[in-house]
């Protein structure tokens, strides 16, 4: 197996960070660094990415998970918040988020060990759109909603086409659904933020077809073989 390959499966990064990291220097084999990002690994190969070794990870596995407000999406956190890894102590694999959300966002996030898919998941090239459920204050002028969905300037960068709907109108605020294919951060806050209706709660409610459904707030499911083709096919 390439050794690219080899590393993307063992769910340390994708196949293209993988080659970035040989040219880098970072990758051993059998102690000595690799030059050659072709190398085809052997089975008895010891390989060493950053001085740690890779093994491969026989299955891959996919998740989704609905995360709490209150939760981190790193890996760690210094200042001891909880982390969305906390939540799925039962999974045996070493899974890792597919993007980020803030910590006062909920909603689903995917949980893999499937370096290349998260790779194309989080690339904005896909254009695979993610919707978020807000309450933002105030109302959603059909004026600044047009705004929205051409673009906005977020500080010093023009958002890409975005699909809003305006679910509700309450007293002081509105719920809205927004959908984006970007993944800039604090995006949704910062773009409603442009147009003067800051957001109160943010909820991530659908990735691409992948719908919240009814996972519950701090669950996780399997996906379903037909989501994992959908992803893989984006
Ligand atoms: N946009 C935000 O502002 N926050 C998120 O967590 C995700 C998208």
């Amino acid at each position: 197996m390439r050794i690219n390959k080899f590393i993307a499966q063992s769910g340390i990064t994708s196949r293209r960070k993988a080659d970035e990291l040989i040219l880098q220097g970072k990758v051993k084999v059998n102690g000595a660094v690799l030059t050659e990002p072709g190398y085809d690994c052997k089975e008895d190969d010891l390989v060493e990415v950053d001085g740690k070794i890779v093994k491969l990870e026989a299955e891959k596995v996919y998740y989704l998970l609905n995360k709490p407000t209150g939760y981190v999406t790193t890996a760690k956190d210094q200042s001891d918040r909880p982390i969305i890894l906390d939540l799925m102590e039962d999974v045996d694999q070493r899974v890792f988020p597919v993007g980020r959300l803030d910590m006062n966002t909920s909603g689903i996030i995917i949980m893999t060990n499937d370096g290349d898919l998260s790779y194309k998941v989080s690339h904005p090239k896909h254009n695979l759109y993610k919707t978020y459920r807000a309450l933002i204050s105030g109302e959603l002028t059909m004026k600044k909603l047009a705004k929205l969905e051409r673009g906005v300037d977020i500080g010093g960068y023009i958002t890409a086409p975005a699909k809003v709907k305006v679910v509700k109108k309450l007293q002081n605020s509105t719920v809205v659904e927004i959908s984006i294919m970007e993944g800039k951060n604090r995006q949704v806050r910062k773009m409603f933020k442009a147009v003067g209706n800051p957001v109160q709660e943010l909820e991530r409610i659908a990735i691409g077809n992948i719908k919240i459904g009814k996972l519950s707030l701090g669950h996780y499911r399997k996906l379903r073989p037909d989501e994992i083709e959908y992803l893989k096919g984006i």
